[in-house]
């Protein structure tokens, strides 16, 4: 049986993604020590790659870590909490069968949550919660699962139980095994593999007296009869569905209740699941199927490229995830969007920061394609058929800039930094029809950001950014070429090619958009690129 579990971790910012997943790794003895991430000390999260994100303190890219647990072998795919780089998020969440989300206990569900939440509504992903910051003053955990039940209108299931919070955090009562873990900090010596445990099967005990005291006591019995009267029992197939969550209370700093989260995850997350694809031509109209992780045939699709990832090597990387058959070193696959078989001769394999080359790839993996600019996000790849995994679209940006030049030699290297970053999905680029000027497209004014850094690292192009005066990007289809042409001619000034060539109306007002939809009922305007399956 196939023994992948690919997941993510959501969250809001500062809600703590950084520190579990470090303590992730650790569990996963991909890396030794954990310290304090992105402390006071220096020392950064292995996940942390570039540069920028080290010296803001966002996470601004996904990255893959893989490590083995218990039977599982785990591939933890980091997103960027920060609603800027939704898109990115959003891609890397198509290739994940489940989630992990953080809410930082003082603040429960948080703007991006919610946000992150309605794409995994999208494909029901299952999602584990764990509460975090419980070292630190938090909610009422009643009142938690009620705001995420509220909010996020999806079934709580504690499988632990806070005893006090802050200073007075006693440690957490585990449901299933009736027994409190004790509350240290490993700083201190105790081990979070291992941590102190009391039976609590009867919680008259007097070793719990003593070790609670009559208030804890108290709160907890009561606590937990409330949970036994009010709280529907954990249901494996409502997690699947998405329906209900299991959830976890704990300290990511203090390496606590982080391994019960992590043994549900290998225990009871889902492996590799069946996906749809588009058949050739790709249309909206063309017919689908659904690939299963089980048929002998490999397949794969593309969900993320990254430049740059080392800068000693400058080089590009494509993220694959494989969704069917194996995946086999120096095997030829089929690229479908360019028709070529393509020999992958040295695919890899990511542990935090390191990568080595891996012979063979089952459904559920993820591996990295040296690239030297073949590879587009959403590409698929077959033993030859004519296939397109669908919906890792490009969502439709909302703020524009152009770059404008301080050096006119360098023209050709910010052409090539742009192609590649909007290659790579950190910025949508687009060709103006009438001007040929090149505009850059977001979601959040840090992708530019991003772009300036990057440009200025990584291709020595330094420039002016000015905004440009439009509110939002259609795609568009035509029912033939002679209506295509006259659209484009009577429009002219608001026609974009998209970095595929794609035809789009950029838009200036919401009046003009009404206008030219009324004027052109033949015309299918569409907010992201999904139309044609990409
Ligand atoms: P993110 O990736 O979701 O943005 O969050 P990250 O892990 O970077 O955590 C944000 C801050 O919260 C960090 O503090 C981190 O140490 C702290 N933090 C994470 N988990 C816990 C926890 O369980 N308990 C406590 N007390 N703190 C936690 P920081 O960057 O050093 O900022 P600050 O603490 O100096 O403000």
């Amino acid at each position: 049986m196939n023994n992948r579990c690919t997941f993510a971790i959501i969250s809001h910012p500062d809600a703590g993604k950084t520190t579990i997943t470090e303590k992730l790794l650790w569990f996963g003895q991909v890396i030794r020590q954990t310290g304090m991430v992105k402390s006071k000390s220096g020392t950064f999260a292995k996940s942390d790659w570039m540069e920028l994100e080290k010296q803001r303190g966002i996470s601004v890219t996904s990255s893959v870590m893989s490590f083995p647990f218990k039977d599982r072998q785990m591939h933890l795919l980091d997103t960027p909490g920060h609603q800027d780089f939704s898109e990115d998020t959003y891609r890397t969440l198509t290739a994940v069968e489940s989630v992990l989300m953080m809410i930082d206990s003082a603040k429960g569900v948080e703007s991006q949550t919610i946000k992150l939440m309605d794409v995994c509504r999208l494909r029901d992903t299952p999602i584990v919660t764990f509460m975090n910051k419980f070292d630190r003053d938090s909610l009422d955990p009643f009142e938690l699962i009620d705001n995420i039940e509220k909010v996020l209108s999806i079934q709580c299931v504690p499988m632990n139980w806070p005893i006090g919070d802050g200073v007075d955090f006693k440690g957490l009562y585990d449901i299933l095994n009736e027994q409190i873990i004790i509350f240290k900090d490993p700083e201190l010596g105790s081990d979070p593999t291992t941590p102190d445990v009391l039976d609590a099967s009867d919680l008259n005990a007097e070793e719990i007296i003593n070790f609670l005291g009559d208030e804890h006591l108290e709160k907890l019995t009561n606590d937990l009869e409330m949970i036994k009267e009010l709280i529907c029992p954990f249901c494996p197939e409502e997690y699947l569905a998405g329906i209900q969550t299991p959830v976890f209370f704990g300290s990511a700093l203090y390496n606590f209740g982080v391994n019960q989260a992590l043994d549900f995850l290998a225990l009871k997350a889902p492996g590799p699941s069946a996906k749809k694809v588009r058949l050739a031509p790709f249309e909206l109209d063309s017919k689908t199927r659904v690939v299963e992780p089980t048929e002998k045939k490999f397949s794969g699709f593309i969900f993320k490229i990254q430049a740059n990832m080392d800068k000693r090597h400058r080089d590009r990387i494509a993220f694959m995830r494989i969704c069917s058959g194996i995946f086999k070193r120096g095997q030829k696959i089929f690229h479908v969007r360019s028709g070529k078989d393509i020999k992958i001769p040295t695919p890899i394999i990511f542990q935090a920061q390191d990568r080595e080359i891996t012979e063979t790839a089952l459904p559920g993996d993820i591996i990295g394609l040296y690239d030297n600019g073949k590879y587009q996000i959403g590409d698929t790849f077959s033993e030859g058929e004519k296939i397109k995994f669908t919906g890792i679209p490009s969502f439709a940006p909302e703020i524009f800039n152009k770059v404008l030049l301080k050096d006119p030699l360098k023209a050709k290297a910010l052409d090539k930094g742009l192609l590649q970053l909007s290659e790579e999905g950190t910025v949508q680029l687009f060709v103006r029809h009438t001007t040929s000027e090149k505009i850059l497209g977001a979601v959040g004014m840090l992708q530019f950001e991003v772009v300036k850094f990057r440009l200025e690292n990584e291709y020595n192009v330094n420039g002016a950014y000015e905004s440009y005066p439009f509110i939002g990007v259609y795609w568009l289809q035509f029912d033939n070429e002679v209506d295509q042409a006259k659209f484009i001619s009577t429009n002219a000034s608001n026609i974009l090619f998209d970095n595929k060539k794609r035809i789009c109306f950029s838009v200036r007002s919401q009046w003009d958009l009404k206008l030219v939809m009324e004027k052109n009922p033949h015309v299918r305007f569409f907010n992201n690129s999904d139309y044609m399956g990409h």
